[in-house]
């Protein structure tokens, strides 16, 4: 099984409008409300792709009781005092974006929170998103050093002090690499994540693919073409498809090539959480896969 952490769980609230001005009152049409935050991403494709996934999540509240229903099967509440956040998306032609910081979590509420992931036995844990309030910083380096095979999705802070407790994998965008390691080539940042302790490192640049420093070599995959659609979300099915890799065992260039695809796949959906699985079949053989020899790109 794999589990999934959602350390902070959001309520994701959309609202579509015909046009956002600023300083206007504006009447909603639609409505749309379900349970986000990174990990239930990562836990929807898992489970649309027939992967046995628990989706790991501290919830009070009746919000949290809305979450819970909205998610439905593989969820395991954490019970805490607080309702979840909530995260506001208003859409005309563009997406802007609310998201509230969530409940301050008590110690308590935490050792619950960890105890429930390393309670059951998992072939891999996926640390996705933020830390609520209330937690260390370093939190997820405690779970990578309990045993567990690792992959995280995280950035800024919380990923710098998840690295040096060596995961096998951490997983962020390009942009957020650079931020905490102060280069923009996605080479140079696949390599020093490893160099800092992650055992493996993938680097994703949107329709560009992605970079993946591992032990057993260097890779470039991309999408045979850019698609158009939702990116939002391409990056969780990422994540998602990486896990299950490392899960069953596959070698790095078929994890890959399917992880690339099953991103891209993702970008045909217009809701988060969900890849077309139609789109999955049609690109997978078509990943553009390059071996590099990382001198290459020391010169
Ligand atoms: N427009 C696109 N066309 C084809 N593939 C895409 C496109 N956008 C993203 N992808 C695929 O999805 C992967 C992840 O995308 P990206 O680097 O944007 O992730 P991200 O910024 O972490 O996204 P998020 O965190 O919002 O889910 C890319 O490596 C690529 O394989
Ligand atoms: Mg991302």
């Amino acid at each position: 099984v794999i589990t999934v952490l959602c350390a902070n769980p959001a309520l994701d609230i959309t609202y579509r409008v015909d046009r956002v001005t600023r300083g206007a009152v504006h009447p909603v049409g639609t409505v749309h409300r379900r349970a986000g935050g990174k990990g239930a991403n990562v836990a929807r494709v898992l489970r649309q792709l027939g992967e046995p996934v628990r989706l790991v999540a501290p919830l009070g509240g009746a919000g949290g009781e809305e979450y819970a229903a909205d998610f439905g099967p593989g969820l395991v509440t954490v019970p805490i005092a607080a309702p979840p956040r909530s995260s506001v998306c208003v859409l005309d032609e563009h997406a802007t974006v609310f998201n509230e910081p969530g409940p301050e979590l008590s110690p308590d509420e935490w050792e619950a929170v960890v105890a429930a992931v390393l309670d059951v036995r998992t072939d891999v844990l996926v640390l996705s998103g933020s830390l609520p309030g209330g937690v260390p910083v370093d939190a997820y380096a405690r779970f990578v050093t309990a045993g567990v095979a690792t992959v995280i999705d995280a950035k800024g802070a919380v990923l710098a002090a998840a690295l040096a407790a060596g995961p096998d994998l951490v997983a962020p965008n390009l942009a957020e690499a650079q931020e905490i390691l102060g280069t923009d080539d996605p080479y140079a940042c696949a390599a020093e994540l490893r160099a800092r302790g992650a055992r493996g490192a993938v680097v994703s640049s949107g329709p560009d693919g992605l970079i993946a420093a591992t032990a057993a070599g260097t890779w470039r995959a991309r999408p045979p073409r850019v698609l158009a659609g939702n990116p939002t979300g391409a990056g969780d099915a990422l994540t998602a498809a990486l896990a299950r890799g490392l899960a069953g065992g596959a070698a790095w260039p078929d994890i890959l090539r399917d992880a690339v695809a099953t991103s891209a796949a993702a970008v045909g959906c217009e809701t988060a959480g969900e890849i077309d699985p139609v789109l999955h079949a049609e690109l997978v053989d078509q990943v553009v896969l390059e071996e590099s020899d990382v001198a290459d790109h020391h010169r």
